[in-house]
């Protein structure tokens, strides 16, 4: 059994790039569909209620292009909307924090982990109880770190203020003695290279958008859904609003060979109550 229909991917912008470079590395046979909700970029900051609307907003999209599997690369819908993601959508869904989660659990050593991410994911606490469910001795320091966004979309990779903001978030938690550190922020990925040097070696990195793609492999073969196509697979790209340099940062960082981008618009869902 194969299934040729294009893996979904969805982020909130561009940074669920990092996703899509790793699942391309991982499973170079299988075509990508990604969307990223550049309109309404960032959801970090956002209430749960909105960005759940926005995150069912980006699948039922995604369905519309005939996806066979749903990839939530974005750590804040990860956080606030995969429940109802799960309870909605007709096909598999995946997102980030349990895969970054189960990678935390096998690197740590002294069972302190350290994770970082935008407000949203580190106030819903989702991160937290997917490390105690994996092991409940566990120790966890979780820290939003809302400015790395903003300096990671201008470009400052390798930038002494970058450094600088680094130290600041990340000072209290290697004070704390956490082993190993979760990139959980799609974003973040980019600077591992400005993190790893503050950390110089005290923690590990799990960056969750190579653990995700391990996880869409298995969910795959799980559900018989890989393609079966010898050669290179294609990647589609469609945004909600027309690309901005942040584009070209990604491009470029993750040399990813990204053709004509679409421009898709969204289709709106009623919304709740605030929560
Ligand atoms: N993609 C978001 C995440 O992984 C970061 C950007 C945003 O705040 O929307 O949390």
């Amino acid at each position: 059994m194969s299934d040729p229909r294009p893996i979904g991917v969805f982020d909130s912008g561009i940074g669920g790039l990092t996703v899509v470079k790793a699942l391309r590395e991982l499973l170079p046979n299988e075509d990508i569909f990604y969307l990223g909700d550049t309109a309404r970029v960032p959801y970090g900051g956002k209430s749960a209620t909105t960005v759940e609307r926005y995150s069912l907003e980006m699948a039922d999209m995604l369905l519309e292009e005939n996806v066979k599997l749903v990839v939530t690369a974005c750590n804040s819908a990860s956080a606030v909307a995969l429940g109802r993601l799960e309870q909605t959508l007709s096909v598999p869904v995946i997102g980030v924090i349990k895969p970054g989660a189960q990678a935390a659990v096998a690197a740590t050593r002294s069972q302190h982990v350290g994770v970082i991410g935008t407000r949203a994911t580190i106030k819903s606490g989702a991160y937290e109880r997917e490390l105690r469910a994996l092991n409940p001795d566990i120790n966890v320091t979780a820290r939003a770190c809302p400015l790395l966004v903003p300096l990671i979309e201008e470009g400052w990779l390798d930038d002494g203020l970058t450094d600088h903001v680094i130290a600041r978030y990340l000072g209290p938690l290697t004070q704390e003695g956490v082993d190993t550190l979760v990139l959980g922020c799609t974003h973040y990925p980019l600077l591992a290279d400005a993190i790893g040097r503050f950390l110089a070696g005290k923690a590990k990195l799990v960056d969750s958008a190579h653990t995700c793609a391990k996880a869409v492999e298995q969910l795959l073969d799980r559900h018989s859904l890989r393609a079966s196509r010898g050669g290179a697979a294609s990647l589609q790209v469609a945004l909600t609003d027309a690309p901005d340099t942040f584009l070209a940062v990604a491009r470029r960082a993750l040399q990813l060979e990204i053709g004509e981008v679409q421009l898709r618009e969204v289709l709106h869902r009623a919304p709740a109550t605030a929560r």
